[in-house]
């Protein structure tokens, strides 16, 4: 089994290749929004596998990665990549970076004021603290079923839940750390899923999966995609989950 700094959470680079691939290909908007410049110190948080730090390396910028992750780190060094085995809410660089990037990973940490803290020593005065992540509402019809599923089987369902999503008027809390929010704003993104929902299942919903006992989890996930069919299943049998981005831009002031 994978070890992970991430409660709740481990990670096999295959399945996320096969069943998340998407996750970084719609990166793309929030490395325009980085804008990274060649020379620059860029801290990718939260790089995973490393695809998305490669096209910002592409830009002639210095990139860092970190995740929590040893099995992502060791596929992002099998790129040559530069990255680092960290726990996000306990950053260990100092005045280093002029940017820090994070897409798609900043939802895992679920104390944010650490987080920031981290960021805002992480980073030179002036520096850019540009990313995207779930918002308010991700995958809401997703995380019912899921609670749906483990409160039927007499489970705190709720409990289970393990992703920070918070409102762009919650992470202002960017501002009580040093941060001045340049933009901040939520997108709903339905999102097709290549491998369907059994797949995106396989990939993200073991803090929920887990805490039955194995005998016990192929029925509720079939009991997950019954709940989950009318809403998030088209007429052509396309899974389209129902994601919301929460994107930000900030400064070191
Ligand atoms: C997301 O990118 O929004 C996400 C990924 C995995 C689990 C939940 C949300």
């Amino acid at each position: 089994m994978i070890t992970s700094l991430s409660a709740g959470q481990t990670w096999d680079p295959v399945a996320y290749e096969r069943n998340a691939r998407f996750v970084a290909d719609l990166g793309a908007p929030v490395v325009e929004l980085l804008a990274p410049r060649p020379g620059e110190d860029v801290l990718d948080l939260g790089c995973g596998d490393g695809v998305l730090t490669e096209r910002i390396a592409a830009t002639g910028a210095r990139v860092r990665g970190c995740d929590a992750s040893v099995e992502l780190i060791q596929a992002a060094r099998a790129r040559g990549l530069n990255v680092d085995w960290v726990d996000a809410h306990a950053l260990p660089y100092s005045a280093e970076f002029d940017a820090v990037f994070s897409n798609a990973a900043l939802h895992w940490m679920t104390r944010p004021a650490e987080v920031i803290a981290g960021v805002r020593r992480a980073l030179r005065p002036g520096g850019r603290f540009v990313g995207e992540f779930g918002g308010f509402g991700n995958v809401a019809a997703v995380v019912t079923a899921l609670i749906a599923v483990l409160d039927r089987r007499g489970m705190d369902g709720a409990a289970a839940k393990p992703w920070y999503n918070p409102t762009p008027e919650e992470y202002a809390v960017l501002e009580a750390h040093g941060l001045r929010v340049d933009e901040i704003r939520l997108i709903p993104r339905p999102t097709p899923l290549p491998t369907g929902m059994a797949g995106w299942l396989e990939t993200f919903a073991e803090p929920f999966v887990r805490r039955l006992p194995e005998a016990e989890r192929a029925a509720a996930i079939d009991e997950a995609l019954h709940l989950l069919a009318p809403s998030l299943r088209d007429a052509s049998g396309q899974w389209i989950a129902d994601y919301v981005r929460l994107r930000f831009a900030a400064r070191r002031a």
